[in-house]
């Protein structure tokens, strides 16, 4: 008699009932409610707007999965955020992630039914699955989407920016350019965990305005500028530091090298290219999320993907650079660093 048995399989095979099972709860507002005080079921029901068969199913299974609180039972039972869902799913809290799951509620969870013909055309399955425009272009053709896809990515890049701007040593480097910089989230966390460092955040025009605004808020007006233009089709503004976070994975292996020689031509001798991505792990076994971050880029992309630190060493060599590093940041993320 075998040992063996499937329930790591089905867990797999079922992981989509759990997911969308949280991506529900953040695109109704559960967590957001559940923050100013806790809730019997017929109440979530009465405040979300649910039918009365959602209740006690729905928030019973969130609590199974660790992501909600439960006091008592039945009727009376009242149900109250995690230390966690309070924290990062609550649309009130500074520290909200839920930016990444509300796109990925609204798109990739559809996009990534079709996963199967990426796997065998290599074409993207998003927006632009039948027109075939350029992604981003297609993207924040709607406002909404463009403000939509700003909030996912800082939901995904927070942690990670924060890491990065305690575990990096600064103190050799005046400037910094993001490029690819989105709201300015990077800029604005080095510079404010760095009070002598100035960054430029660099990215497409129709973004910039949400920078500034963003870097207003942040007080950091002074020290980080917001600037638009086209990576590909400008030179890098010159800086000690260079970094780009989730940039590469977005590309081909062509427009990948290309980026890498920008940043090249755009750094001192001693300069610091970084990229912060799902890096994955060098044997590729492990970082399972970079894995489908990879796949993720064959969805929107096509022939885009992530890629390891051995990779980006290759790469970098090529061009120039000389010595490299690798900072691992939270979960699967990591920041490769080459020096000029
Ligand atoms: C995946 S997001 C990464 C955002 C941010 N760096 C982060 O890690 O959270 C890619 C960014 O590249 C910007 N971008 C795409 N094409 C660009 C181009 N040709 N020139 C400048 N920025 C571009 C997009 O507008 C978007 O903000």
């Amino acid at each position: 008699m075998s040992n063996l048995n499937p329930s790591h399989i089905l867990q797999i095979g079922f992981g989509f009932f759990a997911s969308k099972a949280l991506l529900s709860a953040v695109e109704l507002g559960l967590f957001t409610e559940l923050s100013k005080k806790s809730m019997t079921g017929r109440e979530i029901a009465g405040a979300l707007g649910l039918d009365a068969r959602a209740v006690p199913d729905f928030p019973d299974a969130l609590v199974a999965l660790g992501l909600l609180q439960r006091a008592g039972s039945g009727d009376g039972a009242r149900y109250a955020n995690t230390p966690e869902s309070g924290m990062f799913l609550d649309r009130n809290s500074s520290d909200y992630v839920g930016g990444i799951l509300e796109m990925a509620n609204d798109r990739l969870y559809r996009f990534w039914a079709d996963l199967t013909e990426a796997l065998r055309t290599g074409m993207p399955q998003n927006e632009t699955k039948r027109s075939g425009e350029p992604m981003f272009a297609k993207l924040y053709e709607v406002p909404e989407r463009l403000e939509q896809f700003m909030n996912a990515m800082s939901g995904i890049s927070a942690g990670n920016f924060r890491a990065f701007a305690q575990k990096f040593d600064f103190s050799k480097f005046g400037t910094l350019c993001d490029v690819g910089g989105a709201t300015g989230q990077l800029s604005c966390m080095v510079a404010a965990a760095n009070p002598h460092m100035r960054c430029t955040s660099l990215d497409l025009p129709n973004v910039v305005p949400i920078a500034i605004r963003k870097i207003a808020q942040a007080g950091l007006s002074e020290r980080v500028t917001a600037i638009g233009g086209d990576f590909f089709a400008d030179p890098l503004p010159r800086a000690d530091v260079i970094t780009m976070g989730m940039i590469l994975h977005d590309w081909n292996l062509a427009k990948k090298k290309a980026l890498i020689r920008k940043a090249y031509d755009a750094l001192p001798d001693g300069g610091a290219f970084v990229v912060i991505e799902a890096l994955i792990d060098d044997e590729r076994r492990e970082n399972a999320f970079g894995l489908l971050m990879s796949l993720n880029m064959l969805i929107e992309f096509g022939d885009a993907f992530d890629y390891t630190g051995a990779d980006f060493a290759a790469w970098c060599r090529e061009a120039g650079f000389r010595r490299f590093a690798v900072i691992p940041l939270t979960g699967p993320s990591s920041a490769a660093v080459a020096y000029k």
